[in-house]
């Protein structure tokens, strides 16, 4: 790979015209007026930094991606020379911190600050069949999951996500595979058009409570899908009755913008007067410190230093801790 400023036109332009192609048109249209905004005209400070360190994963020969197993993998036919190994290595470090994954490149194993493929296996065996599937990931980090769903049969998957150091890890991985159909978007979802109706399954994984609406966050979310489309959300949800939700005072766990902890009947509730029909909870589970933690690829605090040292059932602020439900739902 070549060191040159990020060229994002030769990035996103054939996805664009895979849009247009299907008949999105006007997403099209407008993606590459968010595109423009974002590279050209209000670039992030640290894209140059990002572009150098992805630049600096040396050129391999040919490459096989085992996109299907708990660490996303690339192997190469060929052993890395100890220059190739320095150069790799520099590149991944230069994109700390990772927090979505794992992912071995060629033997160098990224120790996500996530067990990622923990809540895929969670939520995997719940799935309609994604065989020849168009998906939207949204909120999908550094892709991890959006690798995993092409894995599992998917025709496209587009994932979505505004962090753009999460966009450069998904490139780290997408540049060895060449042309695959996955894709990331450094975009919101409010950043979508309105009702494009075109998905079959959308993902929301770790979205919903940072929405400070979250039943427009939903009535968005079915705006994407078409008719008989799959929902599947997950989120942070508290024990408690139908009509129950938590709102935090400020922080949740020492994170920010955190609005609405629901009950899982309340969150039922929500998919009902949001349309949704057949909703239904496929899994509940309590995070833990091995499945959230601090790692030599995320060196900064996690979910330890976010509970509280003498009853780590709770949060520092003295909330239930995380505890995280999996909803699938249609579409009428
Ligand atoms: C907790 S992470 C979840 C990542 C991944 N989906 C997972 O489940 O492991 C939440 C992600 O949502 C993204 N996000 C936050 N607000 C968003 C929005 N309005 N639209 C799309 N993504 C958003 C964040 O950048 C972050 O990467």
């Amino acid at each position: 790979m070549t060191m040159a400023d990020f060229d994002w036109k030769a990035r996103f332009g054939p996805l664009i015209n895979t849009l247009s192609d299907d008949g999105l048109e006007d997403w099209a249209a407008l993606l590459q007026q968010q595109l423009i905004r974002r590279f050209e005209e209000r670039p992030h400070g640290d894209l140059t930094r990002w572009q150098t360190a992805l630049s600096q994963l040396p050129d391999l020969g040919s490459i096989e991606g085992h996109l299907d197993s708990s660490a996303v993998t690339l192997e190469s036919s060929q052993a890395l020379t100890s220059e190739q190994q320095k150069q790799l290595e520099q590149g991944l470090r230069g994109l700390m911190p990772w927090r979505k994954g794992p992912f071995d490149f060629f033997g160098t194993y990224i120790d996500t600050e996530w067990r990622s493929d923990w809540k895929w296996d969670r939520v995997s065996p719940y799935l309609s069949d994604l065989s020849g599937r168009r998906i939207l990931d949204v909120g999908c980090g550094s892709g991890y999951h959006c690798w995993r769903m092409h894995a599992g049969g998917a025709k496209r998957v587009i994932g979505i996500d505004p962090g753009l150091l999460f966009l450069f890890q998904f490139l780290s991985v997408k540049d060895y595979l060449g042309d695959i159909p996955v894709d990331l978007l450094p975009i919101r979802m409010e950043d979508l058009p309105a009702d494009l109706e075109t998905f079959d399954t959308t993902f929301s994984m770790g979205v919903l409570y940072h929405r400070r609406s979250p039943l427009d966050h939903l009535l968005d979310l079915k705006g994407t899908l078409r008719k008989g489309g799959e929902l599947v959300l997950e989120t942070l949800v508290v024990d408690g009755p139908e009509g129950y939700s938590l709102m935090p005072e400020d922080r949740y766990g020492q994170m920010r913008n955190v609005w609405f902890l629901p009950s899982c009947d309340t969150l039922l509730r929500w998919l009902d007067r949001t349309g949704f029909r057949n909703a239904r909870v496929v899994d509940v589970t309590t995070t833990t410190t091995e499945e959230q933690r601090s790692t030599d690829w995320m060196r900064f605090n996690s979910l330890q230093d976010f509970l509280d040292p003498d009853n780590p059932s709770k949060t520092v602020e003295g909330y239930p801790g995380p505890l995280r439900a999996t909803v699938i739902a249609e579409k009428p």
